[in-house]
């Protein structure tokens, strides 16, 4: 996919002392749905804005295709947005709402009606078109929303962290609503979340962001297998840490020596990171590393949580047919199924 729709570059925005962003930059193609996930404060909702023109940056462009955005009006950059909740206007009908938009760009009144209950029903809610905002629960009313932003046809959906209001089945049937009609509709859309589950699962590719920066954008597979430092590995997917002794190029743990990924760590003691489904389990009386504390059954896999003697707690992702004999007390030793792994000086 060619990365030049959406063209962000050097963007930085500071509030007072605070520094927002800094030297943010993004491409996303026509079509795409890029996520920006990163702890709360690290400048998502400020990148947002400034895309949507309702902030404006302290310097950096913003170009959508050859069009520079910089000095074009929020409510001329033709941009869709849903907030967190409670976005919409109480006084005003479901159908009302989605119309909204198409009223205030002058398109007549027929044809924002048959609109509005076309964007109703693809999100399945045209039954409630005559309905007002406190009638319908929270997942409905983002529903309203995402047809709202949708509805005039926006050359780019901007989506602030719109499902964590929601219960938890309630967020996980919607985020796969919204992927669901963002592919069939094709529309170019920005997400933002703190949660690594709904990014990775949702998006094309994944921005990380850290303390205004964005430190690795990539798609989900590669995040997760190639993080490209040990924040990003810790931050997507869940990730064992265990002590081991680094020589070089090479460090020691479970009695094993591993290439190491990344260079700039010194000698001696470091932390190894290491994904759960890469720790293998043997049982054994005499040389154990660990003990099995609890066992999660998951369905077709189960995670297999134990001790070292050192008090560290690591996990290990095992088929569930495989780890039936792990039960808690067991004593185990382990071995780790990858030739590479990533470390820090802890
Ligand atoms: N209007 C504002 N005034 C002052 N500080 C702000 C304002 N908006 C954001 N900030 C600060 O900028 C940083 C980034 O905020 P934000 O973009 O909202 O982060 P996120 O959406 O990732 O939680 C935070 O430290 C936040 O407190
Ligand atoms: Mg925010």
């Amino acid at each position: 996919m060619s990365q030049n729709y959406l063209k962000v570059k050097g963007l930085s925005k500071k509030f007072g002392n605070v520094v927002a962003l800094n030297n943010f930059s993004l491409e996303v193609a026509r079509g795409e749905l890029v996520t920006l996930l990163g702890p709360s404060g690290c400048g998502k909702t400020t990148a947002l804005r400034l895309v949507a023109g309702l902030e404006r940056q302290d310097s950096g462009t913003i170009f959508l295709e050859s069009r520079d955005l910089t000095l074009i009006p929020a409510h001329h950059r033709n941009m869709g947005m849903v907030f967190q909740a409670y976005s919409l206007f109480p006084n005003l009908t479901v159908a009302e709402n989605v119309a909204f938009g198409l009223q205030m760009r002058k398109v007549d009144r027929s044809a924002r009606i048959k609109k509005a209950h076309e964007l109703l029903d693809l999100v399945g809610l045209d039954s409630q078109s005559a309905r007002f905002p406190h009638q319908l629960s929270g997942g409905q009313q983002q529903r309203v929303a995402l047809a709202r932003a949708l509805a005039f046809e926006p050359e780019i959906l901007l989506l602030d962290e719109p499902l964590s209001a929601l219960d938890a089945q309630v967020r996980s049937n919607l985020r796969e609503e919204i992927r669901r009609l963002q592919l069939s509709l094709g529309t170019t859309t920005l997400f933002v979340t703190h949660d690594q589950e709904e990014a990775m699962s949702i998006s094309d590719r994944v921005g990380v962001m850290n303390e205004g920066r964005l430190e690795q954008i990539d798609t989900p597979d590669d995040l997760y297998n190639h993080p490209k430092n040990v924040f990003i590995a810790n931050f997507v997917g869940l990730m064992n840490q265990v002590s081991g002794t680094k020589t070089g190029k090479s460090v020691s743990v479970f009695g094993a020596n591993l290439k190491v990924k990344n260079e700039v760590v010194t000698d001696g003691r470091v932390l190894v990171y290491i994904r759960p489904e890469f720790v293998e389990l043997e049982c054994t009386e005499s040389d154990a590393d660990a003990k099995v504390i609890s066992r999660l059954f998951l369905g077709s896999v189960s995670q297999v949580i134990c001790q070292l003697n050192d008090g560290t707690i690591v996990h290990s992702l095992l088929s569930s047919r495989m780890s039936a004999e792990f039960a808690p007390g067991i004593r185990v030793k382990i071995r780790v199924n990858e030739d590479e792994v990533l470390v820090s000086n802890g």
